[in-house]
């Protein structure tokens, strides 16, 4: 039975790696947590799992009445091997989930005052500049899966919910995500840089995401897009610098474009343009808001991250 002295939030998607730790988080806050998962209906550690396919607002839409807000988490993860068919699945996954939230809250009569929609600083495409929120789109699959993305998020206007896109960096935590691949590799000495080492890696600590989903719950000016990210993004030279330099291993010579294509498809089954490119996303927006972030020194959040 869903508790009706807390309020509650809706996790879309959210047995992955981020909404794993958002449910937890907002759980121990006092929140009582809804997962749409198209996995089974059940509960588990006081979280109500509920059941969806990610495309149609069937028997579940009504439990978004009088929720404090929704988060979406769902797409088929960008770590696949770039085929047709799993770039159609990457796109109509993160589309069909939005389309669904949006009919969903459209049909409540109490919508949730909050829709976050997750995106990717992916949309600025591979560049060394810095880029804030007004940056342009950039080129590539990445750019474009996050454009098409808040296209559908943010054409439907919601008249009593605010529409927020987080354009979130790499997500650094100890559990999941890009990190603890990296940190295996480097302590079996192979951290190297990867290609030219210039592509940039904006990145934010998994705990100040929690604190800026939080912060967008209460601070009510908050609407649009943000850059999700610590304000100082490195290259990914200097991103593995950091790691060996933490994890106290030798400088490695950085592994040549052609090779880290061929590692990528055939050992990691990942796109290329995963390990190859990237941007310096800064978070302008954020800071307009007065957002504090407790990590914005790489070397820091790392060491926090790992040695803890
Ligand atoms: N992690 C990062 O550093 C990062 C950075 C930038 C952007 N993002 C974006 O933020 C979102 C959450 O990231 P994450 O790392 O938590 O992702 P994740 O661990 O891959 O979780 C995504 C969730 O989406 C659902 N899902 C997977 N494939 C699906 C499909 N084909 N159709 C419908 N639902 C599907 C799954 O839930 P069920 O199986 O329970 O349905 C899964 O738990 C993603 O959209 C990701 O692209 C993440």
């Amino acid at each position: 039975m869903q508790e009706k002295t807390k309020p509650t939030i809706v996790l879309a998607g959210g047995t992955g790696f981020i909404g794993k730790h958002t449910a937890s988080y907002f759980s121990q806050i006092g929140y009582q947590v809804i997962v749409l998962t198209r996995g089974e209906n059940r509960y588990e550690n006081a979280i109500r799992f509920v059941h969806w396919d990610a495309k149609t607002p069937d028997n579940w839409w009504h439990l978004l009445e009088h929720t404090s807000a929704v988060f979406n988490f769902t797409g088929h993860s960008i770590q696949s091997v770039p085929s047709e068919a799993n770039r159609r699945k990457i796109i109509e996954s993160r589309i069909q989930s939005v389309k669904a939230l949006t009919t969903a809250i459209l049909r409540c009569q109490s919508p949730p005052p909050l829709f976050v929609q997750m995106s990717a600083v992916g949309y600025y495409g591979n560049t060394l500049h810095f880029c804030t929120e007004r940056a342009p789109m950039g080129k590539g699959f990445m750019a474009e899966v996050c454009a098409q993305w808040e296209k559908t998020f943010l054409e439907v206007k919601l008249p009593a919910t605010r529409q927020i896109v987080f354009r979130l960096g790499v997500v650094l935590a100890k559990d999941g995500g890009a990190l603890p691949p990296l940190i295996n590799l480097t302590k079996l000495f192979l951290g190297a840089p990867i290609g030219s080492g210039k592509q940039g890696i904006s990145w934010i600590h998994i705990d100040d995401l929690m604190q800026l989903f939080r912060c967008s719950l209460y601070k009510h000016t908050m609407d649009g897009i943000y850059n999700i990210t610590a304000a100082q993004p490195v290259s990914n030279k200097m991103f593995m610098k950091s790691l060996r330099h933490i994890l106290n291993r030798p400088w490695v010579p950085s592994v040549p474009s052609f090779i880290a294509s061929k590692v990528a498809l055939w050992g990691m089954k990942t796109d290329p343009e995963v390990l190859l490119t990237g941007c310096y996303a800064v978070p302008r927006r954020l800071a307009e808001e007065g957002c504090m972030m407790q990590f914005n020194e790489l070397e820091g959040a790392l060491k926090d991250i790992i040695l803890r």
